[in-house]
């Protein structure tokens, strides 16, 4: 009995027709001699009827149904009367009546109920994915991805951007993660490596002449994951020739404004604000800002070097963040919680005042005369009640520990809208940064990054730390969701960047020794960016967890708990690759 309709197809406009439903068992519930199923597919639920007085046989097998067996029914459609209809249902006009029933395959008894998600632990979701993979939230966030990637494409495509794809086994080039290594047989001892990113194919099809090229991709890092990472993971990746910043910028707001109205009817701005990375870093305390809400931290060394507070004295910074008409109670227990967490993020403590009747109490308010306490009131515009929590430090610690709070804040002050979206460019990103484990200088978004041109003609090797880069990232409600560069299209250059990197000319020829002689036969100027496809799609869902918009994810520990990946391989495979096991 093959369908006529899908679960989710009928209306009461099709009473009286004869259909044939196929889906599974979703639920049961029994009336004396009626049985009321709900038949399920990925495209809903439709309530079938077996009456014992219409077929016996049918009702005796109904009576051994058990949840999430495979069912196809043939019946008519009729109409619910008034009352009976249910209007969570879309199909919730009309019910079938059943005629023939027939079981296409038993469910052994399952692991979980899957008509209520968290009533098991994620691990054993995992393990037994496909069967959560039915129930309606991941149903959704997977139909949500599939109409990404085409919107992506129809978007691109429209925009003569050709999809090209790239090799999947590569020469290992580590972008600042480790990468995932494959052993080649037939070259005993050599290794390819999975790409962390296609940025040198990339780079190299501009050099072939394909001036806007974009692809939906895989990319694979060995890092220390978190609730918006995994080992392998999806990207746009675009790039483009012959542009500059505000071209790939501009592209990418038209594109992210496409697939957010495509996608969710959601309107953007059409300009995003742009804001450099000092500022992001001074003003929220990171280098991606949720201006979901405000609560930014604001300057207050000159107010704390008049008070009597003396751990302020000789901190290079001194930070503010005040939280003006609070919703919810800031008791002992709570500005404990916060100072640990200030604590967790480098400073050595949390000081705070509350605003009461005009005056101040509490915290370090002591430490205040009462012409400062009144100039504070003025200066910050506090209200009665207002709260203010105040770190001095080094500036880095200042802004880290402060920015963690403001997170925290938003979240207890309930200021965290899921539906509401604020995109914003972070600019001005440094070239370089200092690792104290390296002892050296690492690039910090990729080393095929090109300086500002300013930054070439003044900076260049003198100090490598105040260099700013051509680099953007895209940031919507504080989750990186893209990030590009112009890229470094002249050799010098690119070379003198691998001396500061301290890639001796040797070691740079060995691992991108392709790229630095490509760019000597004409490349054009060139720039691009990546999106996270799964955090777009997560942010799209309005959920904070990447797992779940992945059809199969990988644990936090970079398992396959379904298929137990990684998993011991057979010594004649191992000795095949000429590799043995330390
Ligand atoms: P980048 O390393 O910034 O740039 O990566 C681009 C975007 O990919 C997403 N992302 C991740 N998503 C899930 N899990 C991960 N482990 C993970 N790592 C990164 C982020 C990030 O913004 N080749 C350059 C791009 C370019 O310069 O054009 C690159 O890969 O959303």
């Amino acid at each position: 009995m093959n369908r006529t309709h899908t679960c989710g197809e009928l209306r009461s406009k099709d009473s009286g027709s004869t259909v044939i439903l196929n889906g599974w068992v979703h639920s049961v519930r029994w009336h004396g001699n009626v049985v009321f199923i709900d038949l399920r597919d990925r495209y809903g639920k439709t309530q079938v009827v077996i009456d014992s007085n219409i077929s016996k046989d049918n009702f005796d097998v109904a009576k051994k149904l058990s949840m999430e067996d495979v069912l196809s029914i043939s019946g008519i459609v009729q109409k619910r009367s008034g009352d009976a209809s249910n209007p969570d249902l879309e199909t919730g006009d009309i019910e079938v009546l059943v005629k023939e029933l027939k079981i296409l395959n038993e469910a052994a008894p399952l692991p979980f109920i899957l008509t209520d998600r968290y009533s098991s632990s994620e691990e054993l979701r995992l393990k037994y994915r496909y069967l959560e993979l039915r129930m309606e939230e991941l149903q959704g966030f997977i139909q949500l991805r599939h109409k990404a990637y085409q919107a992506t494409r129809r978007y691109l495509s429209g925009q003569d951007f050709l999809e090209i794809e790239t090799p999947v086994l590569m020469k290992s080039t580590p972008e600042g993660a480790r990468d995932y290594l494959v052993p080649s047989r037939i070259h005993k001892g050599k290794f390819y490596a999975l790409p962390q990113s296609p940025q040198t194919y990339k780079q190299l099809l501009m050099i072939g002449g394909f001036d806007k090229y974009f692809q939906i991709v895989k990319c694979f890092r060995d890092e220390d994951l978190r609730s918006d990472r995994q080992p392998e993971f999806t990207q746009i990746d675009i790039e483009m020739s012959f542009v500059d910043e505000m071209d790939v910028r501009e592209l990418c707001e038209r594109l992210t404004n496409y697939i957010f109205t495509e996608v969710k009817g959601i309107l953007l701005s059409d300009q995003y604000p742009v804001m450099t990375y000092a500022q992001a870093i001074k003003t929220y305390g990171t280098d991606k800002p949720d201006l979901r809400y405000g609560l930014e931290l604001q300057e207050f060394k000159d107010i704390a070097l008049r008070s009597d507070f003396t751990s302020f004295q000789d901190a290079a910074e001194v930070s503010v963040l005040v939280v003006n008409d609070p919703k919810f109670s800031y008791s002992r227990k709570v500005i404990d919680k916060l100072t640990e967490l200030a604590r967790q993020n480098g400073a050595k403590g949390l000081a705070w005042l509350k605003v009461a009747e005009g005056d101040f109490s509490g915290g370090i308010s002591k430490f205040f005369n009462q012409e400062l306490r009144q100039e504070i009131i003025k200066t910050f515009q506090l209200n009665n009640d207002a709260i203010l929590f105040i770190v001095g430090d080094e500036a880095q610690t200042v802004y880290k520990s402060l920015g963690a709070l403001r997170k925290t804040i938003a979240q207890h002050e309930d200021l965290v809208h899921n539906n509401k979206y604020e995109p914003l460019w972070i600019v001005e990103i440094p070239l370089f940064e200092w690792s104290d484990k390296e002892n050296r200088f690492l690039a910090k978004h990729h080393p095929f990054t090109a300086p500002t041109n300013d930054n070439l003609v003044n900076t260049f090797k003198s100090e490598p730390g105040q260099m700013i880069s051509r680099a953007y990232d895209l940031v919507i409600n504080g989750y990186e969701v893209a990030g590009g560069s112009i890229r470094n299209h002249q050799i010098d250059v690119q070379r003198k960047i691998f001396d500061i990197l301290e890639i001796t000319e040797e070691r740079a020829a060995e691992k991108f020794g392709f790229l630095l002689e490509a760019l000597t036969y004409g490349a054009p100027p060139h720039g691009g960016i990546a999106y996270g496809f799964d955090r777009l799609i997560m942010l799209l869902a309005g959920i904070d967890n990447i797992r779940d918009v992945i059809a199969f994810p990988k644990t936090t520990s970079a398992l396959s708990l379904m298929d137990r990946s990684p998993s011991i391989i057979s010594d004649e495979q191992l000795k095949d690759l000429g590799i043995k096991i330390r």
